[in-house]
């Protein structure tokens, strides 16, 4: 934890050798089990940020400026080996789809497998991945653990993803469009496990979507990115009811009228 009580604390700049300034200065803070929501529009850098967070842009070319502090501790000058030990373990990645993020030549099973032996050594408990994948309400049989990713339901394939971000407990969760390729319902369903996840084991999110909506019906807090900068960042009611940035508001007014948050709010 930081002084400040923080899990993880982010004052950043983001170069690009073909895009100087891709994130200017954007600083939040997210507390132990809070869901932070981060809204923008495509290519405002949200991306940019979940990898900064990762440790994963130097690999895109990517160069950080300032300070990553995860749990008190001060990552941004960290090596790739350093990473590789934290990511997966105490920061855990949920991708926008499990298509292209499972390998479809192995079995859920061994997907499983692969990502516990990245931190520890043997196999995972057949009782703990039962109990795992009863968590994100998938069957918890070997048969269906012997599945391969094709025989998998878009929405099984995004709870598959869930499970293995959740395998070594993370403290905390970065999930850059989870729900974008869902259709609404299964959508709906993710979020509300999310919900419930949060609830029960505590982890904190940092929770990546140009959907407001999705963003304000799960976190307590929302940052809204524009063109790399944080142009605001406080409650999510606060900032759904009354917007302060002139680009938050453009952002509520794009939504359809029937889903404004004043309106929903006055329909009781
Ligand atoms: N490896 C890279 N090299 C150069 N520029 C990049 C690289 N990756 C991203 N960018 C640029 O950085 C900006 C932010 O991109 P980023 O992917 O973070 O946006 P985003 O908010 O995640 O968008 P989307 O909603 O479409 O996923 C964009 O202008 C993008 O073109
Ligand atoms: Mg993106």
């Amino acid at each position: 934890m930081s002084a400040d009580g923080s899990l993880l604390s982010i004052s950043i700049s983001v170069d690009y050798p073909a895009l100087p300034g891709a994130l200017r200065d954007v600083r939040l803070a997210i507390q132990p089990g809070e869901m932070f929501g981060l809204v923008g529009q495509s290519g405002s850098g949200k991306s940019t940020l979940a990898l900064a967070v990762l440790g994963l842009l130097s690999g895109r070319g990517g160069r950080v400026r300032g300070s990553i502090r995860f749990q008190g501790q001060e990552l941004a000058s960290e090596r790739d080996s350093f990473w590789r030990k934290l990511r997966g373990r105490q920061i855990a990645f949920v991708p926008q789809s499990s298509i292209s993020a499972l390998n479809p030549a192995l079995t859920l099973h061994a997907h499983f497998r692969e990502a516990w032996r990245a931190h520890q050594f043997g196999k995972p408990d057949p009782a703990l991945l039962r109990e795992l994948m009863e968590s994100v309400s998938l069957p918890g049989q070997t048969a269906f653990l012997e599945r391969h990713p094709a025989e998998l339901s878009v929405g099984q394939g995004q709870r598959v993803l869930i499970a293995l971000a959740l395998l070594h407990r993370p403290a905390l969760i970065v999930a850059d469009e989870p729900t974008s390729a869902l259709d609404v319902i299964t959508q709906s369903e993710i979020l509300a496990l999310f919900r419930s996840l949060n609830r029960r084991f505590g982890t904190a999110m940092l929770f990546i979507s140009h959907d407001l909506m999705s963003v304000g019906a799960l976190c307590n807090r929302i940052g809204i990115l524009s063109e790399g900068e944080l142009v605001e960042c406080g409650e999510a009611a606060q900032i759904l009811l009354s917007p302060q940035h002139e680009y938050s508001r453009k952002l509520l007014s794009a939504l359809p009228r029937a889903l404004h948050p004043a309106d929903l709010e006055s329909a009781g």
